[in-house]
């Protein structure tokens, strides 16, 4: 019987269904605790019998005492904090993006406070820095200035400061963690979605154009829900919030990873060329000195094995593609 215990929240997300992946496959108990209800992305990445092993509760992060219940049924020992709201949702409402994504963070913390829970893994976002032009560096370290140029970012970066405050005042060790452009299967929603639903498109022989350009921190979701795991393991005395490093890469060597694992759509992916207005990467030299080595999967081999699964995902109907037109 396995001493741990693991509470994801947004677990029914693209990093979520990888972290429930990982721990299940190892035979960690799990609780999902989610507000939506679509379970495609763990069945585009698990078995059905996998898939029964998880408890899910439904539940909605910015109700504080249902997450305090839903923690306590759960007698968590670990935990990760995924549940938010992308880009995307946060500009079209900026109400309900800060209810969720810092009210719903305030209430992880004050629910982990009630449970003396001393320990919490948590989802930061690249969104935090500012512009690429506004740095010395191409490749900027933990320690960069943080200049969110959205709410989003805006919204992460308070969340930042709730660690902080939390750990200062009640004790609460935690490590935020900063993904930049994650890939791979699941991935279908968010600003920086649009590299995988190519992957996908060029999996299903149809013609895509990603929706930006430039230099990117490219990290494969499997290798940023291991993190994660670790993170939530760790013996951690502080409130520290980490970059992740990954490949970086000009999106164009993206479409070239794509073109070599598809070659018959080779001219049909394109990209428009505009950069995202952040800087070409980050590093995770601070994430590694205090965590330990961490697996990065190079991204033409990360590309390949998204291609190859979203192929078999198609022929076994476990993936739409509807999401090319979103
Ligand atoms: N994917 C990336 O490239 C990336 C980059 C930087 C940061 N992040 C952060 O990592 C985390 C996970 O990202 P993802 O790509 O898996 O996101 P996702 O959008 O795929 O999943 C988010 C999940 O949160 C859930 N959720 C939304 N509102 C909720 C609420 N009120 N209560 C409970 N659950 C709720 C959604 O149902 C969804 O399952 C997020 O915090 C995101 O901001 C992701």
């Amino acid at each position: 019987m396995s001493e741990e215990r693991f509470f994801v929240t947004g677990a029914l997300g693209c990093l979520g269904a990888w972290v429930v992946r990982n721990l299940i496959q190892d035979g960690i108990p799990v609780t999902v605790y989610d507000l939506g209800s679509s379970t495609h992305r763990l069945k585009l990445i698990m078995s059905d019998d996998e898939v029964a092993r998880i408890n899910f509760v439904n539940g909605d992060i910015t109700d504080l005492e249902e997450l305090e219940k839903a923690m306590q049924n759960a007698d968590v020992t670990n935990v990760i904090h995924l549940a938010a709201l992308q880009v995307p949702f946060c500009r079209a409402n900026p109400p309900l993006g800060a209810r969720v994504n810092v009210v719903g963070t305030v209430n992880l913390f004050e629910a982990a406070k009630h449970l003396e829970l001393k320990h919490i893994a948590y989802a930061s976002s690249v969104a935090v820095y500012g512009r690429g032009d506004e740095y010395d560096d191409r490749i900027i370290s933990n320690d960069a200035a943080q200049m969110p140029r959205n709410l989003y970012g805006v919204y992460k970066l308070a969340n930042e400061g709730t660690a902080y405050i939390y750990h200062q005042d009640n004790g609460i060790n935690s490590i935020g963690l900063r993904p930049y452009t994650v890939y791979g299967p699941g991935r279908d929603q968010g600003m920086t979605s649009t590299p995988t639903k190519a992957m996908l498109a060029a999996a299903a022989g149809k013609p895509y154009h990603i929706s930006f350009g430039g230099y990117n921190g490219f990290q494969y979701v499997d290798d940023v829900a291991k993190i994660f795991i670790q993170a939530a393991r760790a013996s951690y005395d502080g409130a520290s919030v980490f970059n992740l490093g990954g490949s970086v890469a000009h999106v164009r060597e993206v479409v070239e990873a794509i073109d070599a694992a598809a070659p018959e759509m080779a001219g049909q992916i394109t990209f428009e060329d505009q950069p995202l207005a952040l800087p070409d990467g980050t590093d995770d030299n601070a994430l590694v000195a205090a965590i330990g080595a961490v697996h990065t999967t190079p991204l033409k081999e990360g590309v390949a094995a998204t291609i190859r699964h979203f192929k078999q995902a198609l022929a076994d109907d476990k993936v739409s593609l509807e999401q090319l037109s979103s």
